[in-house]
């Protein structure tokens, strides 16, 4: 029996969604939010008011004998470590290890001292001193980013990239403003600024073995084009293929071998998904950051282009033989996800509650997730943040995934809707292995 905790993310529900498909009753979600898709499933059993222990004694009775975590934040919490300790297999990371995601300095101090190519960073622990460093270094091809080092929820604030000095001393006090609210220690990293493509690279790692997932790639901005303001991720696209062969062993060689072996010499090794956020420049890859689960919206478009059982690859990867995993992927196919977002958002994150029509048929036909959406007391859908539903879709062409991703997404209406309209976008020749 295998079971998924968290928050009822898309991501989350695309799991389930599959996992159910898979293996029929033999799956629970254990739903710690309030996704109204995933409260009334069969399936689903309500975990909002459960303590880490009452999870624990819950997961026992059920007869759960693997656990599946993917929320960050989650990640953060004892959570999983209490799961563990009451027996529960876990396809996650320790608290302890959930650090490389939860403090940019101890993954970045990592990399360095396991020579994975990585742009400089100092690490200031006020406002002045961040401001002194920005002010003595920024000139004529010297820009920099700034990040908080603790994640936050906030992730308009999480990592900010200024075009000018003076917009960078804004982001420091931005940035120290939202660590203080959420009762974060108050340390920024002052990172070079680097130009590239940038791309997500996700692998699933049993401590040992790891198996590198298709490249995907995330449409952070708003708008068609790249335009805009940053999202939490608008769509997403992914190619079975693979990456080019050559990009394939630089990724392996540079980053992903040294990282993996590294992380496990100095103690955080887990099982589960590691995402490298990588930026690909004219002298190769070079890595922005560690993520210890897989990405919000890039999972949507990875799960779709796995051919082989999802519950296989957990299980091989939870029991740390992923080396004798049958993985098999839609070589042929792209698979893209789009999400309808709220009105005004990401410049409001509290979009107007409007009721959201066509949603019930969509995600009867189970190619439609939700995120931000709440239930009214007559059983309406309305939007409840910025975003709102994504649909997916699996095709032989860019072009055709595409419109078959809108196609889908039309039927989703409510006031204030917007989309990504132009999936595939950017995509660099030299990212896919050719066809
Ligand atoms: N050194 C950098 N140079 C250029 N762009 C960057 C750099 N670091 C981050 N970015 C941009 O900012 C985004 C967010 O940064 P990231 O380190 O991934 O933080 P997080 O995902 O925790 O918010 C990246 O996806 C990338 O587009
Ligand atoms: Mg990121």
């Amino acid at each position: 029996m295998i079971g998924i905790y968290g928050h009822g993310s898309a991501r989350d529900q695309i799991c389930c969604l599959r996992l159910v498909e898979e293996l029929g009753d033999d799956f629970k979600f254990y739903d710690g939010g309030t996704n109204p898709a995933l409260a009334r499933a069969a399936w689903s059993v309500p975990a909002q008011q459960m303590s880490a222990h009452d999870l624990a004694q819950a997961c026992k009775a059920d007869g759960i004998s693997l656990m599946f975590v993917t929320d960050a934040l989650v990640l953060q919490a004892d959570t999983v470590d209490i799961l563990a300790k009451e027996g529960i297999q876990i396809l996650a990371p320790s608290r302890h290890a959930a650090l490389l995601e939860g403090r940019k300095s101890l993954m970045k101090k990592l990399m360095v001292e396991a020579g994975v190519p990585t742009p400089d960073a100092w690490i200031a622990s006020s406002a002045d001193q961040a401001k002194a460093l920005l002010r003595e270094n920024w000139r004529d091809g010297h820009r920099y980013v700034v990040k908080t080092d603790p994640l936050i929820t906030d992730a308009i604030h999480r990592a900010m990239v200024p075009e000018t000095l003076i917009e960078s001393l804004q982001d420091v006090d931005e940035e120290m403003e939202a660590l203080h609210l959420a009762h974060a220690p108050e340390q920024v990293l002052i990172e070079q600024r680097i130009d590239g493509f940038e791309t997500s690279v996700h692998v699933i790692w049993d401590g040992e073995t790891y198996v590198l997932m298709p490249p995907v790639r995330d449409y952070k901005r708003v708008g068609d084009g790249d335009t805009g303001p940053n999202t939490y991720g608008a769509a997403s696209v992914a190619c079975g293929r693979g990456f080019a062969p050559e990009l394939d062993r630089q990724l392996r060689e540079r980053i992903i071998e040294p990282a993996l072996n590294h992380i496990r010499n100095a103690g955080y090794a887990y099982r589960g998904f590691v995402y490298f956020g990588v930026m690909l420049c004219d002298d190769g890859p070079v890595l922005l950051e560690i993520n210890v689960r897989p990405g919000n919206p890039e999972f949507l478009a990875l799960l779709g282009l796995l051919k082989s059982d999802f519950a296989d690859l957990i299980r091989h990867a939870a029991n740390g033989n992923l080396a004798v995993a049958d993985i098999r992927w839609h070589e042929d196919s792209y698979c893209g996800a789009v999400f309808a977002m709220g009105e005004g958002y990401p410049q409001t994150m509290t979009p107007p509650r409007a009721i959201i029509s066509g949603l019930e048929q969509a995600l009867s036909e189970g190619y439609t997730v939700v995120e931000d959406v709440a239930a009214t007391d007559d059983g309406a859908f309305v939007v409840s943040g910025g975003r709102v539903a994504a649909t997916v879709a699996l095709g032989s062409s860019l072009e055709e995934v595409r419109l078959k991703v809108l196609d889908r997404l039309s039927a989703i209406e409510f006031k204030g809707k917007h989309f990504r309209s132009d999936l595939g976008y950017g995509i660099a020749d030299e990212l896919f292995a050719s066809a």
